[in-house]
């Protein structure tokens, strides 16, 4: 186990000391549509940045601009290179790779008045994260991206170029509706996190997050629509240094859990052992949280604590969490339990799973890069900002199963304002088909008054017709008697008039009651005595007897008990026939199933034909 945990280790090591890292880290991917000009026409694949705002569950179409000087977006663009009008197309700048972070360039696109940036690589590899610079000074207009950005290939970025030299207007609908796989009516997210407060901007961004997120998570796990886990990144010392002092400061239960000092310098403040320590106290309260059933009060308990015991103000000690703990109301002595001895030469269980979940299994990819949020195991992109996590969250639903707060105009798009979204509109009235939800605009006819209006929402909507019958009942005859109500007219979309069963006539002006009696179609057995009703008709039997209406026959109580119970046993019969049955097909059709699975994924070991490359994942880079 150790040896397999090794390579994660020094990967994790090198991460905290030289910012990058060549374990399997994931990609996260959305898709870029170019509609013209035809011979670039198809779907390629673009990188999802680290920053700015991706629009999960939506598509943003526009066309592509690049600039003819300042072609990297390293500059300020002063003149104006994109005119804003109201209803203009979005543009989307297409920047060359290098010079400057990435970061830089997004800014400068979105200073320039671009809806999204497109970065080409300047080389032809696998797609790349493009990540936020490590360097903490003068980065604070990180924060502000809004727009998506984007990391496109080598060869589409000099095709669409040469497209660009020809005059050719290049066309894109860039499309995130697939980032994160939405399959049921519950979102999974875990958010990987630190106690550590001292790490400058970075640090600030995930304690910000959680305070403003932390309504929003609550509401959700309360209801049912989310469940959430915390998690905390942890490493352990290689054996040989366990007794060095650095692994003594930075490291709990002898070199197993173990953290980089916070403001990197040993000789003061706190150590990175109190940031394991936190951090396994944080898992633990969210553990005995969970356990009791409330599993959301870990939000309160490290916003609370990072108000009131912050490492900033010097204040972060056992003896301020202990104090949270109690006034959230949580069991102290189970999360001591949990915690257990620091000093002890063993292993805790909480940290161990915390150090084995670390490590990506299937399409999830390790997590490396702190903070991480993982939505249905795929790692989210982009700002951690409230609302732009909120819209990756309600991407995660499957359609129409989204909560209420998804459809709130707290994640709108706002597409509605311009042009009412190329929806259908009734200006007199003031009703619109457009409708704004975090996925975009949607043209739906609209409700007006608890009437649904019909059409297809672009160029038409209307009330929809009454029920014919409710007008003067369709023309068609009607009639009350004896407390019964007849008519004539049905209301299935046919047109016309059909007398109901037991009478018979034209069906506008008359429908004349059936005789049944007289006419000798019920009630013909020789025991039975009939007597016509007003549409329909009454039998009874002579004697002992029970009139049948089903066999029309009258029959003895006793056989009509005893045919009952044989029906009885006939019908659970015919069950236990129909389940036998039932089972043997499913069991069929489960094997067939489950053989088709297994080929599938002996396929991805075992290459069966001539299966293409299987995508390599690339690594996040700084410029
Ligand atoms: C670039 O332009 C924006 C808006 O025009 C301005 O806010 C920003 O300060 C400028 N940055 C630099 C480095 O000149
Ligand atoms: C970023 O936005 C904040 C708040 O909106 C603002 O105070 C700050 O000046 C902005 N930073 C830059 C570099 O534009
Ligand atoms: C939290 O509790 C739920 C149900 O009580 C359980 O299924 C889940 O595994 C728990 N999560 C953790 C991380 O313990
Ligand atoms: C922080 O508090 C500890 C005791 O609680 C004290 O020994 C230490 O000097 C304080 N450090 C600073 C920088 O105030
Ligand atoms: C945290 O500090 C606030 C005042 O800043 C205080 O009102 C609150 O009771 C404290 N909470 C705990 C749990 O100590
Ligand atoms: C139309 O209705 C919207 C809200 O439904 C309202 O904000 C707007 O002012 C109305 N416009 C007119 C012209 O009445
Ligand atoms: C028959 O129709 C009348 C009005 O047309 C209605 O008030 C009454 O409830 C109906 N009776 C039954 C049994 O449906």
């Amino acid at each position: 186990m150790r040896g397999e945990k090794l390579g994660f280790v020094i990967c994790v090591w090198f991460l905290f000391m030289y910012g990058s890292c060549l374990c399997s880290f994931v990609v996260e991917k959305n898709s870029l549509k170019i509609t013209s000009p035809e011979n670039l026409r198809d779907t390629y694949e673009c990188a999802i940045g680290n920053f700015g705002v991706p629009r999960y569950g939506g598509t943003l179409s526009g066309v592509v601009l690049y600039p003819k000087t300042d072609q990297t977006a390293c500059n300020n663009f002063t003149d104006d290179l994109i005119t804003k009008k109201p209803g203009s197309i979005p543009v989307f700048l297409l920047a060359d790779r290098g010079d400057c972070y990435f970061t830089f360039k997004a800014w400068n696109a979105q200073n320039a008045g671009a809806s999204a940036i497109l970065v080409a690589d300047d080389r032809p590899e696998h797609l790349i994260t493009m990540d936020l610079p490590k360097e903490e000074t003068g980065a604070d207009y990180v924060q502000n991206i809004t727009i998506p950005s984007l990391l496109i290939s080598n060869s589409l970025g000099v095709s669409i170029k040469k497209a660009l030299e020809n005059n050719d207007l290049v066309f894109v609908n860039l499309d995130w509706r697939e980032a994160l796989p939405h399959p049921d009516e519950r979102v999974e997210y875990e958010f990987w996190t630190n106690s550590n407060d001292e790490c400058g901007p970075k640090c600030d961004t995930q304690i910000d997050f959680v305070k403003s997120f932390k309504g929003v998570a609550q509401t959700l796990e309360k209801k049912g629509y989310t469940r959430f886990t915390p998690h905390y990144i942890t490493w352990f010392c290689p054996e040989e240094y366990v007794s060095s002092t650095k692994c003594k400061s930075q490291c709990i239960n002898h070199g197993r859990y173990c953290a980089p000092d916070p403001e990197q310098d040993f000789s003061k403040g706190y150590e990175g052992k109190d940031v394991v320590e936190q951090n396994l106290r944080n898992a633990c309260f969210y553990k005995v949280a969970n356990e009791s059933g409330k599993p959301w009060v870990w939000w309160d308990f490290v916003t609370d604590f990072a108000t009131n015991c912050s490492m900033k103000a010097n204040k972060s000690t056992k003896d301020c969490a202990d104090e949270v703990i109690k006034s959230l109301g949580v069991d102290l002595k189970k999360i001591e339990d949990c915690m257990g001895d620091p000093e002890a030469d063993a292993e805790n269980e909480v940290l161990k799973a915390e150090q084995q979940a670390q490590i990506g299994k299937g399409v999830r990819g390790d997590v490396t890069i702190l903070p991480t949020l993982v939505i249905n195991n795929r790692q989210y992109r982009g700002k951690l900002d409230k609302k732009a996590v909120l819209k990756a969250i309600c991407s995660g639903f499957e359609e129409t199963t989204e909560p209420p707060i998804c459809l709130s105009h707290e994640v709108e798009t706002n597409e509605c304002l311009n042009n009412n979204g190329e929806c259908w509109m009734d200006t007199v009235a003031n009703i619109t088909a457009c409708k704004d939800t975090f996925r975009g605009r949607v043209c739906e006819c609209p409700i007006v008054g608890g009437v649904k209006f019909v059409g297809d929402g672009y160029k038409h909507c209307e009330a929809p017709r009454a029920p014919r019958c409710q007008v003067n009942n369709g023309g068609c005859w009607k009639s009350t008697k004896d407390a019964r109500n007849y008519s004539a007219c049905i209301d299935d979309h046919t047109e016309g008039c059909k007398c109901p069963p037991g009478f018979k006539g034209d069906g506008v002006n008359n429908c004349n009651d059936i005789d049944e009696c007289k006419e000798k179609t019920a009630c013909q057995c020789p025991n039975c005595k009939c007597k016509n009703t007003w549409g329909s008709y009454e039998c009874s039997c002579s004697g002992n007897l029970l009139y049948f209406k089903e066999h029309n026959t009258c029959l003895s109580k006793d056989v009509a008990t005893n045919s009952g119970w044989g029906f009885a046993w006939a019908v659970v019969l015919g069950v236990v026939v129909i389940g036998v049955v039932g089972y043997t097909f499913y069991k069929y059709r489960v094997r067939r199933y489950m053989d088709s699975e297994i080929r599938a994924i002996m396929a991805q070991y075992m290459p069966l034909g001539n299966e293409g490359d299987i995508p390599v994942h690339g690594s996040h880079g700084d410029i």
